[in-house]
Order: structure tokens, then C-alpha cells, then sequence
């Protein structure tokens, strides 16, 4: 029987094992971390992600092939196939910071893969890492380990969060990076079998090392820029009078365009966009390539500016200052159908908003109070590191009340706005909201889902990203 163990319990991890043990019930799968809760809560009733589907995978297979553990040692030694799936956060001190990956928690997993092993290995890449990382993770292992050979292969996860097992499921392509030696294309025929027992052949595709491994930082560049594009679209919209739905809507006909992706927001969240793309800017820089680094480094820059747009919208259009006044904030989840807020825009809006001395109200149906008052405590990057080193929990800010009801956060206060496109905030009863407010009541649509002519009809003065302006904002231009 084939046994694979993955290291790291994460939002990677964790589901693309699961789906590997429901789809080969003939191979044997032990998921392993440093993190004691983590482990206990993937083997309890309340999973430690929230992602729909997952559930009922894991219930099909646990403790029949599939296995949480902390006992890592033991499941590395008795593996054939290692994936590899722990925190690569972006460095904040030293060479590099703020940009370069720092590989603390891979070389610590590489060292240990090499202490306990007594068979061959494949060793697979499946966090984000930059180029070239499979060729010092290959040192690592053979200087350290006497008559054992290991292969690496790069085999970056496309899921996204939300919809990580219909992506799983059904993925666009499953992309295996190797040496061209024939070890190479063997190993890589190994992982192919893996996934052969779901995935068609031809959406399997085969690649050198270094290929696999840009390949995942340059998709989800090309992602964000997309995104970037719409956003700084929609700023011109609004100066204009053009509503970014409808230039979405019109470019996105074009085949060669296609319609997905377009979606102007307050910006774009998630563990891996921002991250990959400074990696990206870093390997530039160290290759010379200066101008292609700018080039990739303006994503990043559209997408602060976008934040940054909003919070001084809201400040400018409630007569400059939101000081003692409250605001409703509905969604803290770096998108909808989901539970996780790593570098969620909500986290700056709210920043920027307590900078003005507003007091929050926040509301979102799987973030806890715990993990808000974390994040907006929390110093950049802290976020990616195992959850026991990162710093304990602060005192909760009086400024920020975290409420189980988007009523409860809209009573008494100045404005809501919309942070994340959660279903549940398109059918709120915006009437009672609007009875139970301060006025002027504003609405600002972080993710235009609201039909603002009705929110306007009840008396609301809205402002939702990219759409013609209410005659309000207009007198209000909001400069930073
Ligand atoms: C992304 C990639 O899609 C995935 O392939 C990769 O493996 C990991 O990174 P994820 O971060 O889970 O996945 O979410 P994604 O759906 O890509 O959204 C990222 C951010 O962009 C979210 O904050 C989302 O709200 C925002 N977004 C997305 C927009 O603002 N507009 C859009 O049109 C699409
Ligand atoms: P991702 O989104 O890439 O899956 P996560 O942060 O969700 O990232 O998961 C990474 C996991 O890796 C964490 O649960 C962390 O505890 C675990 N981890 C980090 N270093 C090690 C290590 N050396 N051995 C085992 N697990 C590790």
C-alpha cells in the first residue's frame, strides 16, 4: 500500500489530503503538524476550517485511510511520498524583508525529513515557495542523508478558499514539476498515479522543476492584476459617471477577455496574492530585472490605493471626521464562504477607521471576536506563522465591539459599510436598518451587491465602488 503523509494541517494541507484519501482508498494518508490543537480539532466534530464540503469528505475517510497526527516523525519515516505544505511567511527583518519568503518552517521540515528517514522519498512542494527552492531543499536533503535518494517535485495547489473541494474535485489542472533526469519522470509518474484516479490525463501537465514553480506565483499574479485592473478602473468610473459594472460586464464579452475575475471590491485579500506577488518582485530584484519588479509591485500599490479610496470616502463624506461616531461593519472575511481574514482588506478599512477614532461594530458570520481583535492587533506578516508562535492575544480595543447580528452592529450607528459579499447581506431588511440609524444614514458597498437604487428610494445616502456617485459624494471628493 502507497502511504503519503503531508506536513502542515493547513488550509492547503488539510483538504487536498482529504480529497486524495476519499478518491485512493487503497492509499494510506497521514496529515501531521507541530500544532497540537490543530491536530485535535481535525480529529474532533468542529474541523478547524470552515469550508463547505470538507466535512463530509473527512467524516467518509477518517480513521479508515486517512489520519491527523502529531506524532510526525513515525509518519515521515513510514512514507513514500512527503508533501510539504507548512508556513512560508514574508521575512520582516534581515535580507530581503518585507518582500523575500522566509523558508524557516520548510528547511526545519526538510532537516527533519532527512534525520528520520530509512527509505527513498519523493518529496513533494505543495506551499507557495519562490523559484528555485526544490534545488536548496534537494541540498538539504543529501547532504544530510547517507544511501537514501530523494526526488523533489513541485506540485503547486490552485484551490481557492470557498471552493477548495469542487476545485479539488474538478481541478482546471494538476501541474507535477521534476528533474528531466529518468529518477525525475519517474517520481513525477508516481504523482500522476496519485491523481490519475480522479483527474483526466490531459488535465495533468508535466514540467521542469523551476517551470512548476513560477507557474503558481505568475497565476496568482495574473489573478490579482486583474483584479488591480478593475479596481483602478472603478476609481475612474466614479470620476466619470461610468458604472464598473457595466465596463466589467462589456469587456468581459470579449472572449479573449472573459468575464471572470472582474469584480471591482474594496481589494483583494488572502494569503496569497500579496505575498506571492512580493515574492515575485523580490526574485526580479535579485535577477536585476528592475523595471519587471515596478511592473508587478504596482498590483500591490493599486490595491493599498483602493483601501485606502474607501476609508477616505467614508471619513470625507461624513463631514471629515468619524471620530466617537459609530460604524457598522458587515463581513471581516477576506471573501464570502469562509472563515479566514488573512490579509482581509476589512483589516485595513478598520485600521484606517479606528486611526480616525471611529468606534467599530463589527459583524461576520465565521470570524470570531478572538481572531478580529487578533488581526487588528496583530503586525503585518505576524499572521503567517504557526499559531503558537504568534504573539498571544492583546487586550481587546474598546474602540471595536464584535456583534453576533448585522441589526445589532447597524443600531445607532452612522454608517455601515460592506466589506465582504456574504449572500446573507443582500436579503437584510434595509428599512429597519435605515429606521434604527443616526442620520444622515450612509451605506458604503465594499463589494457591490446592494441594488443602491432601493437603498437610496428608503432614504439611505450610498456609495458603492465604481457606480455613478450620490450627489453627496460628489461635494465630498475625498483626498488623502
Ligand atoms: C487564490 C487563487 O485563486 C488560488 O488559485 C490560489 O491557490 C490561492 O489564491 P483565494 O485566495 O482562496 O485563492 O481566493 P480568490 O477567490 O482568488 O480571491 C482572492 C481575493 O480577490 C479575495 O479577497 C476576493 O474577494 C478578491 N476578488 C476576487 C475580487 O476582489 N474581485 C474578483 O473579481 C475576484
Ligand atoms: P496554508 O494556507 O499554506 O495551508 P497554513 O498556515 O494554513 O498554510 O498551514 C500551515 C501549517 O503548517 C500550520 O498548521 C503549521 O502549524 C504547520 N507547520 C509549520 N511548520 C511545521 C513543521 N515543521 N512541522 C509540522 N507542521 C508545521
Amino acid at each position: 500500500m502507497v502511504k503519503i503523509c503531508c506536513i502542515g494541517a493547513g488550509y492547503v494541507g488539510g483538504p487536498t489530503m482529504a480529497v486524495i484519501a476519499l478518491k485512493c482508498p487503497k492509499i494510506e494518508v497521514a496529515v501531521v503538524d507541530i500544532s497540537v490543537s490543530r491536530i485535535a480539532a481535525w480529529n474532533g466534530d468542529q474541523l478547524p476550517i470552515y469550508e463547505p464540503g470538507l466535512e463530509d469528505v473527512v467524516k467518509q475517510c477518517r480513521g479508515r485511510n486517512l489520519f491527523f497526527s502529531t506524532d510526525i516523525e513515525k509518519h515521515v519515516a513510514e512514507a513514500d511520498i512527503v508533501f510539504v505544505s507548512v508556513n512560508t511567511p514574508t521575512k520582516t527583518q534581515g535580507l530581503g524583508a518585507g518582500k523575500a519568503a522566509d523558508l524557516t518552517y520548510w528547511e526545519s521540515a526538510a532537516r527533519m525529513i532527512a534525520n528520520v528517514s530509512k527509505s527513498n522519498k519523493i518529496v513533494v512542494e505543495k506551499s507557495t515557495v519562490p523559484v528555485k527552492t526544490a534545488e536548496a531543499i534537494e541540498k538539504i536533503l543529501t547532504h544530510n542523508s547517507r544511501e537514501i535518494k530523494y526526488q523533489i517535485l513541485s506540485n503547486p495547489e490552485f484551490l481557492a478558499e470557498g471552493t477548495a473541494i469542487q476545485d479539488l474535485f474538478n481541478p482546471d489542472r494538476v501541474l507535477i514539476g521534476g528533474r528531466e533526469t529518468p529518477e525525475g519522470q519517474k517520481a513525477i509518474q508516481a504523482l500522476k498515479d496519485v491523481y490519475a484516479h480522479w483527474v483526466p490525463e490531459d488535465r495533468i501537465i508535466t514540467t521542469n522543476l523551476w517551470s512548476a514553480e513560477l507557474s503558481k506565483l505568475a497565476a496568482n499574479a495574473f489573478l490579482a492584476q486583474r483584479i488591480s485592473s478593475v479596481n483602478a478602473m472603478s476609481a475612474l468610473c466614479e470620476a466619470t459617471g461610468a458604472d464598473v459594472t457595466q465596463v466589467s460586464h462589456a469587456i468581459g464579452k470579449d472572449t479573449r477577455i472573459g468575464p471572470r475575475f472582474l469584480n471591482s471590491s474594496v481589494g483583494f485579500g488572502g494569503s496569497c496574492f500579496q505575498k506571492d506577488i512580493l515574492n515575485l518582485v523580490y526574485i526580479c530584484e535579485c535577477n536585476g530585472l528592475t523595471e519587471v519588479a515596478n511592473y508587478w509591485k504596482q498590483v500591490i500599490k493599486v490595491n493599498d490605493y483602493q483601501k485606502n479610496r474607501f476609508v477616505n470616502r467614508i471619513v470625507s463624506s461624513m463631514f471629515n471626521t468619524v471620530s466617537g461616531k459609530k460604524i457598522a461593519i458587515l463581513g471581516f472575511a477576506f471573501k464570502k464562504d469562509t472563515g479566514d481574514t488573512r490579509e482581509t482588506p476589512a483589516i485595513d478599512v478598520c485600521k484606517g477607521l479606528l486611526g480616525d477614532k471611529a468606534k467599530l461594530s463589527i459583524y461576520d458570520p465565521q470570524v470570531t471576536e478572538d481572531q478580529i481583535q487578533r488581526d487588528l492587533s496583530m503586525k503585518r506578516f505576524d499572521w503567517d506563522h504557526p499559531i503558537h508562535l504568534q504573539p498571544m492575544s492583546p487586550p481587546a480595543s474598546k474602540q471595536v465591539s464584535v456583534v453576533w447580528d448585522a441589526y445589532q452592529a447597524a443600531k445607532d450607528a452612522h454608517g455601515v459599510c460592506i466589506l465582504t459579499e456574504w449572500d446573507e447581506f443582500k436579503t437584510l431588511d434595509y428599512q429597519k436598518i435605515f429606521d434604527n440609524m443616526r442620520k444622515p444614514a450612509y451605506i458604503f458597498d465594499g463589494r457591490n451587491i446592494l441594488d443602491v437604487e432601493k437603498l437610496r428610494e428608503i432614504g439611505f445616502i450610498v456609495y458603492s465602488i465604481g457606480k455613478p456617485l450620490d450627489p453627496w459624494h460628489k461635494d465630498t471628493l475625498a483626498v488623502a
